[in-house]
């Protein structure tokens, strides 16, 4: 059941897209979406009783303005933390009461796996601790988070509670920002960011003590990090480590490091009713918004939280919320207890996030509408409903397709307990499912896949090629990822050039890693050295690593489609981009001058911060800027030379095929190339996503013959191979299974002994 509703997409989030092009009059509510989301919806006093006729509250809680309702006596319930100082919410946590016993068990043992329940301080109380304790004598502590946001809002809660400045004592690093100091003496950053300083520093010599956080979340780079932190526990007796968890797997990482000790932060968690769903809901995103307004309406005090799996569904149940406020307001006498409406998610700009944290004011009800990202990193106090929609987005990697999918997944039960978890931590609360019990006993996991079990591994084997890590297949992984996927990511840096036949890393690819960039990206950025259009190619690779900077607000799409197809360069995407930063640049970068040609300022400014720093990055390499001018046909042919993997060839209007594996793969209709008339027989792509279907996404127009001379393992101009193709180039290899390929290449260049110690 949860499989196919997740297919089907909701409804709502379509009818909500119809009416905001239809209704200009909302034309300004989604321009200062910020700042309106944020209002309140609602008047001044909360009331006992409402008038029958007006509100019904059906069995399964769908909500109807007609019949009886009561509000109940609302509300302030964030009360509980605003008067308190915040020494004494630091006291109040549940890891306070251990604290002399965690110091003591960590100061016996080398590593240590906490457990303790989102909440109760692990993440912001542990580093003070230790501070306290005295472990930055000799080094300083930190700490990894899988999520950007987390590193950022708990690093400005951390230096809050301890009265310093961000990036004076506390700090934080994530990709492309270090907000960092040099007393800085406790660190957060997300384990990217510390993967890759290992690459300088393999023995991590500037920490005293590493704790790596959120464990249970096992996303890739955490998953790594365990296998090199295990060396690096074995080479230094002076250093320690912390693993926390919010789920009771300890066993699992405890094992890992041989059986270190487990210490449990006793829970004050407080009872949490759950009520599934008596059948499988259709439209889980009408069913949450139905569910919140019917818990608004006639529930007792408490904040709510919603799980939704992205920011379309955030955004249309959002506005439906405010939508059906405004219907409730006017179509009743009676005053309507307020209602402050909350989105977060990752994209959304840092200080629009930092909301979800303020208290509402006094008889307002907070409700959060929220991705994944609440499950565990992010604690908000004062939940007492929880909307739990049951799905997640997730990419995923496809090694037989060769591409990402971004697909909407049911949860595991670990995950269904986690978001239930959230609502019983200030008093007892209620969850609601929006799924059957039967789904989450037949249906659901155990527990999330790990990532590293289905993600392109490009970077990680880069990387551990670099930290002569020679046989992956041996590395210590906690739960090793398919083969296939690790073949795959090798064959890959093969035909880019960064390893040889044998496996070993080449000159370019010691180059590569050098950027914590992805390995297409950092080939990209050195052929812009060699065909001698790096300035270009460094403007391209700037503008691919951030969000579209392209700005299209809800009911003005015409107006902002109208502005992006100035910017056009008709044969390619990356040139396009390449155009709009040159022409901010020759507008000196201008604010006023991006709100006029729908262009996102802080992208653009963002990826100008990211420039200079790969700029910095080329300089110790003491690679030089090169300029082409206007000869931008160059800049296209040193892209082809970098994703050549990602060729496809035209086969209908729109409609291209990837050359190797015949996938079909089409236009995005923001492309440049859509609909111009102008539809070259070859182009590649930077990715291709599977949504509703195969898109390409960055497309630029190619030359055959480049495919032939940049990409000679896959193309050539002869007559001597299998598959013709109708346009004069041919492909060495019906690539329909890459593994396969692997092999016969590895038949031909290495002996099969390496092959079983190498591959
Ligand atoms: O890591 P864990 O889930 O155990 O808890 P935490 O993140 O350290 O949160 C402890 C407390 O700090 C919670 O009550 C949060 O509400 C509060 N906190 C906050 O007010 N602002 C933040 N940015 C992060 C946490
Ligand atoms: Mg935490």
């Amino acid at each position: 059941d949860m499989a196919l509703i997740s297919r089907k997409g909701s409804a709502l989030v379509r009818e909500i897209h119809e009416k905001q092009k239809r209704d200009k009059s909302r034309q300004r509510f989604w321009e200062l979406a910020g700042s309106k989301l944020g209002d309140i919806l609602g008047v001044e006093k909360s009331v006992d009783e409402i008038d029958a006729d007006t509100v019904v509250v059906g069995e399964d809680g769908a909500v109807d303005f007609k019949g009886k309702a009561r509000f109940s006596q609302h509300l302030a319930v964030s009360d509980f933390t605003k008067s308190k100082t915040i020494s004494q919410q630091r006291q109040n946590l549940p890891i306070f009461s251990v604290r002399d016993e965690l110091l003591q068990v960590v100061s016996e043992n080398q590593v240590v796996v906490i457990i303790g329940e989102t909440g109760s301080g692990k993440t912001t109380q542990l580093t003070q601790y230790l501070y306290e304790y005295g472990y930055t004598v000799n080094g300083i502590i930190g700490c990894t988070q899988p999520r950007r946001v987390a590193a950022m809002s708990v690093a400005k809660r951390v230096s809050e509670e301890m009265e310093t400045e961000l990036g004076d004592k506390v700090g934080y690093a994530i990709r492309f920002e270090d907000a960092t100091g040099p007393s800085t003496v406790i660190k957060y950053m997300t384990d990217g960011v510390l993967l890759r300083e290992t690459l300088k520093d393999p023995d991590l010599e500037k920490y005293s003590i590493i704790l790596m956080d959120e464990a249970h979340e096992r996303s890739l780079d955490t998953d790594v990090l365990f296998g090199i932190l295990k060396k690096v526990v074995a080479r230094r007796r002076d250093f320690k480590l912390i693993v926390t968890s919010a789920t009771l797997n300890g066993e699992k990482f405890s094992n890992f490091f041989g059986g270190v000790p487990i210490f449990h932060i006793p829970g004050r968690t407080f009872r949490v009713q759950i009520c599934y769903s008596k059948t499988p809901c259709e439209d889980y995103v009408e069913a949450a918004v139905k569910q919140a307004m019917t818990i608004h309406i006639a529930g007792a005090p408490g904040d709510i939280l919603i799980f939704l799996t992205g920011q379309d569904e955030i955004e249309a149940t959002c506005y439906a919320l405010s939508e059906r406020m405004e219907q409730l307001i006017s179509s009743t006498k009676q005053p309507v207890p307020k209602l402050l409406i909350l989105p977060i998610y990752s994209q959304l700009p840092a200080d629009l996030q930092a909301k979800i944290f303020q208290n509402a004011e006094d008889g307002a009800r907070k409700c959060i509408v929220a991705t994944n990202i609440a499950e565990t990193s992010l604690t908000i106090d004062g939940i007492f409903y929880v909307i739990d929609t049951g799905y997640v987005k997730m990419k995923v990697y496809n090694p037989r397709m060769g591409m990402d999918a971004l697909q909407v997944f049911p949860i595991s039960r670990a995950s269904a307990d986690q978001r239930a978890g959230r609502a019983g931590r200030t008093g007892p609360g209620t969850c609601y499912r929006l799924y059957t019990e039967n789904a989450y006993e037949n249906e659901m996991l155990q527990s999330p896949v790990p990532e590293i079990q289905q993600t392109n591994l490009g970077n990680v084997v880069l990387l551990l090629k670099s930290l002569k890590i020679q046989n992956l297949l041996d590395f210590d992984f906690m739960d090793p990822p398919p083969q296939d996927n690790i073949l795959n990511s090798m064959y890959q840096l093969w035909l880019l050039g960064a390893l040889n036949d044998v496996g070993d890393l080449m000159d370019l690819g010691r180059k590569m890693v050098k950027f914590p960039l992805d390995p297409a990206l950092a080939k990209l950025l050195l052929m812009g050295e060699k065909l001698e259009c790096l300035n270009e190619v460094l403007t391209i690779v700037s503008m691919l690593s951030v969000p579209s900077v392209f700005f299209r607000p809800k009911d003005r799409e015409a107006e902002s489609d109208a502005a992006r197809e100035k910017f056009f360069v008709p044969e390619s995407d990356h040139l396009t981009l390449l155009n709009v930063y040159q022409q901010w640049k020759a507008n000196e970068y201008r604010g006023d001058w991006c709100n006029d040609h729908f262009l996102q300022v802080k992208g653009l400014y963002k990826a100008r911060e990211i420039r200079s720093q790969l700029l910095d990055i080329l300089k110790t390499l003491k690679i030089p800027l090169t300029y082409c001018g206007s000869d931008w046909d160059v800049v296209r042919k040193t892209i082809c030379s970098a994703y050549f993997h990602n060729a496809a060839m035209l086969k209908g209007i729109g409609e291209y095929v990837n050359c190797r594996n015949r996938m079909p793969c089409n236009l995005h209709p923001t492309s440049a190339l859509y609909g111009l008339g102008y539809t070259p027989d070859y182009v590649v792509y930077h990715e291709a996503i599977l949504t509703t279907k195969e898109y390409m996404q960055c497309v630029t127009a190619v030359e055959p013959h480049w495919l032939a001379e940049l990409g000679p393992m896959f193309f050539s101009m002869g007559a001597n191979v299998d598959v013709h193709t109708e346009r004069g180039i041919e492909e060495r290899h019906g690539i329909d299974d890459k593994v396969d390929v692997l092999k016969s290449i590895l038949k031909i260049s290495v002996s099969s002994s390496i092959l079983a110690t190498t591959w």
